[in-house]
């Protein structure tokens, strides 16, 4: 049996024509019937609709079939008839079966259903043979393809920023160090210090926290731009919503403003969502009755409603005056925790929010400092049950006041001298921001924990695989 002679379930299942000679191919969901006939719920990944085989136990021996369980990965041939049985319109008479590997039934791990999401996690390695993980899978996809259609229809171009990288563009200082030194034996200068020049690189190197800064470069001579990488923190965050490694999509554009910049990141979000409700119904219809009754009312109404949009300040005041006990003190001057970006989102103004002009001592060295000395023009978009789904600002493109705020925070100049450069030679009003693809997904999928929409999560005292 060749795959040259296969059709994929979904083509079969939606306009596979009754009457038909058919081979499908794939994994058995389950098997049941009795001495006469026999019924597998065949599943290859394509859709997360199974296919009907139907065998006549006058044509196949209870022997032939003993080693086709849940979970056994075969192909099928057959006539494809108008399915008598209701939620399918067609099924696969089956003639001819190949067993191409058989899953042990008092070993396989996903033997019954219904396994809570922490053992899956356990089993990361066969979790997307679940109905879950495949429609979390197969919207991973749609969302990474509608991102890559959503720039290339506006004239952005990908870039690839480097993954390892001496730049440390956020300045959280968690970052993952990339070395080949013999940690047993590091060599020393006369000091006493490790002796980075004899590294790799010869100096300190990491894995990169953000493309940015590098895409800053691209679109100081492209115009609009994009990044669409995996970038790591290694900040020691067990949440439901960080990962050590996770994928974030950077545009960077010259010319735009901080509104420019948020018109942009609002059209891209509600682009996305409509992408997923008009492209994923079976898979978001699946999540929505499985997990979260109010996913896909959720997803309309964020493509249906404008984003709030209000200063850092006034939400401070909002939340000052909110009779309620917060985990994290709420001052002008704080950081935003997801508790107060849920409330402000959820409970107040009960649809997304965009806050602007954040205090510059909670915010990254590049943003555009605000005539009154306090603030930056710095922009998160905030979304139910995420908080921050979006970190974005209008960039700081004068020489000037750039180079006195990396004195400020002590940014050693040789660390980004390139970076400079840019403002000193034809430099831009310019904007961009940074959408965590996992947060994307949580939003579009449904689903609780950031861990359950990549297919490997990384976090702390997690690395199997
Ligand atoms: O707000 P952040 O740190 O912004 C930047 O990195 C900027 N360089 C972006 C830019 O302006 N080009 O991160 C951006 C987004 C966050 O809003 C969040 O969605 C996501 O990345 N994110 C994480 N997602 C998963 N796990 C983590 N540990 C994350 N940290 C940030
Ligand atoms: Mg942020």
């Amino acid at each position: 049996m060749r795959n040259s002679e296969r059709t994929k379930v979904k083509h079969l299942l939606e306009s596979g024509v009754a009457g038909t000679d058919v081979t499908a191919m794939g994994w058995v969901r389950t098997k049941r019937g009795n001495k006469s006939v026999s019924f597998i719920a065949l599943n290859d990944g394509s859709t997360i609709n199974n296919i009907q085989v139907v065998l006549d136990m006058n044509v196949f021996t209870e022997d032939q079939l003993k080693d086709i369980t849940t979970g056994a990965c075969i192909g099928v041939r057959g006539k494809l008839v108008e399915s008598p049985g209701s939620g399918q319109r067609v099924e696969i008479q089956g003639s001819y079966i190949e067993l191409f590997g058989a899953a042990d039934a008092t070993t396989y791990p996903l033997q019954k259903k219904g396994h809570s999401m922490e053992f899956l996690r356990e089993i990361a390695h066969l979790r997307p043979r679940t109905n879950t993980f495949g429609a979390v899978l197969r919207m991973r996809h749609a969302m990474a393809f509608a991102i890559h259609k959503y720039f290339n229809e506006r004239g952005f171009f990908y870039i690839h920023t480097p993954i390892i990288t001496s730049s440390d563009a956020e300045g959280a200082g968690a970052m993952f160090r990339v070395t080949t030194l013999d940690v047993d034996n590091l060599p020393r200068t006369e000091e006493g210090q490790i002796n980075w020049a004899e590294d790799f690189f010869g100096k300190e190197a990491s894995l990169t926290v953000s493309g940015q800064l590098e895409g800053e470069l691209a679109a100081m001579a492209l115009s609009e731009i994009y990044t669409f990488g995996p970038t790591f923190r290694a900040e020691n965050s067990n949440t439901p919503r960080h990962l050590a490694e996770f994928w974030m999509i950077e545009p960077e554009m010259a010319f735009y403003d901080i509104q420019d910049n948020m018109d942009l990141a609002e059209d891209f979000l509600k682009y996305l969502i409509r992408y997923a409700l008009e492209n994923c119904k079976d898979d978001l219809e699946f999540l929505n009755s499985m997990y979260d009754k109010e996913l896909i009312d959720r997803l309309k109404f964020v493509v249906e409603n404008k984003f709030e949009r209000l200063p850092y300040t006034k939400a401070i005041e909002i939340l000052e005056k909110v009779d309620q006990k917060w985990e994290f003190p709420v001052f002008w001057g704080a950081d935003l925790q997801s508790e107060h970006e849920r409330y402000l989102v959820e409970k107040h103004f009960k649809k997304p929010v965009i806050l602007t002009d954040y205090p510059k001592d909670i915010k990254a060295f590049y943003m555009k400092q605000n005539d009154d000395g306090k603030t930056v023009r710095a922009m998160d978009v905030l979304f139910p049950k995420i908080g921050e789904i979006i970190g974005g600002s209008q960039r700081e493109e004068i020489y000037d006041k750039l180079i006195s705020r990396i004195h400020e925070l002590h940014i050693p100049e040789k660390d980004v001298w390139w970076y400079l450069e840019t403002r000193k030679f034809g430099s831009a009003p310019h904007s961009g921001f940074g959408l965590g693809f996992e947060r994307l997904l949580l939003f579009v999928t449904g689903m609780g924990n950031i861990r359950d929409v990549i297919p490997f999560p990384r976090t702390p005292k997690n690395c199997e695989f």
